[in-house]
């Protein structure tokens, strides 16, 4: 069964598991490494953002998160963070007030950067979203802080591949309503990042190789014009024969196909829970 495609990256963080085409050259910083998604979009009133509101963590995000009004599974581990604000959660089982962190905070993107340098992630991939919607100031004031913790702790931010500047389009050929993209005008825009000289991926649907379920026909062309696609998994398996039947039906014939044509593969990863049926907006 398949969760309806995203209006937005629902996930705080997701891995990029990337294979190594052996065929295509290797020379650079994405192929055969770990790269995370970073959102930094947890926000809470008086945080400093001029959002001001518990952004990501309240479905009614005007109020405080309780266990009704939440748009998260798991509790973060709060230790390291020197700032956090109350939450309508109960105590936690330790009798410590629920508090959760900002990602607007310098302290939290700091921590987080010490944390990846600690477990060694290769790269991150800074998530931006619609640059005419409310979030434009945010995205960028998010970009800076993210971009001075990464050079702090040596993660790079600035990824090459083949020498050329890494990007990634998420959303070419998803059916649903909100991207009514035609393939032409998704070729148009992939084609002019690419006359830029830059290394483009494709954050394509999960069915993109069959032009179904998710997938708006017609769109192989564009898929195929990628130097790299990544489809979508977030809410696609919910245990584990499903990552038995998606490994054997979707995954390796995806990479044949892909191997075929020299093209790169980065299969995306989601940590933690898989049961998102039993929490479709909480993730
Ligand atoms: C806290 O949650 C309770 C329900 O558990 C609700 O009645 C109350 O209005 C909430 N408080 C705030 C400040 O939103
Ligand atoms: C971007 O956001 C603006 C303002 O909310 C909206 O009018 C526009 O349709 C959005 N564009 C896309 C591609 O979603
Ligand atoms: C996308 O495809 C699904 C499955 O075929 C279908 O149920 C849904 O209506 C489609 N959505 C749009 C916007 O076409
Ligand atoms: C796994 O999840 C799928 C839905 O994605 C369901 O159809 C199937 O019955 C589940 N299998 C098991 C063993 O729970």
């Amino acid at each position: 069964m398949l969760e309806r495609p995203p209006f937005v990256l629902m996930l705080f963080y997701f891995l990029l598991l990337l294979i190594k085409v052996p065929f295509v050259s290797s020379d650079g910083d994405i192929i055969g490494k770990i790269t995370v998604g970073y959102q930094g979009w947890f926000g809470a009133p008086e945080d400093g953002s001029q959002l001001d509101v518990w952004w990501h963590w309240s479905k009614d995000n005007k109020h405080p998160p309780n266990p009704i009004n939440r748009r998260f599974i798991s509790w973060p581990d709060m230790r390291e963070y020197t700032t956090s604000f109350q939450t309508n959660f109960s105590n936690l089982g330790n009798g410590q007030p629920a508090k959760l962190f900002s990602s607007f905070n310098e302290q939290t993107v700091s921590t987080h950067f010490k944390w990846m340098q600690q477990y060694v992630i290769d790269v991150v991939a800074l998530q931006r979203f619609n640059q005419s919607y409310y979030e434009v100031n945010i995205r960028n004031e998010m970009a800076e802080k993210v971009r001075a913790n990464a050079e702090k702790y040596g993660v790079k931010f600035y990824i090459i591949q083949n020498g050329k500047p890494v990007i990634c389009i998420w959303g070419f050929g998803f059916n649903d309503s909100q991207r009514p993209f035609t393939p032409d005008e998704c070729l148009n825009v992939l084609n002019w990042f690419k006359s830029q000289g830059l290394y483009v991926i494709g954050g394509v649907p999960t069915h993109w190789r069959t032009e179904d379920i998710d997938s708006r026909p017609n769109f192989l062309p564009v898929y195929d014009a990628f130097h790299m696609i990544s489809p979508w998994m977030v809410g696609r398996i919910s245990n584990v024969s499903d990552a038995d039947r998606f490994y054997t039906t979707i995954n390796t014939p995806d990479l044949e196909y892909l191997q075929a044509r020299e093209i790169d593969y980065q299969p995306c990863v989601i940590p933690g829970n898989l049961d998102i049926e039993t929490e479709p907006m909480a993730n």
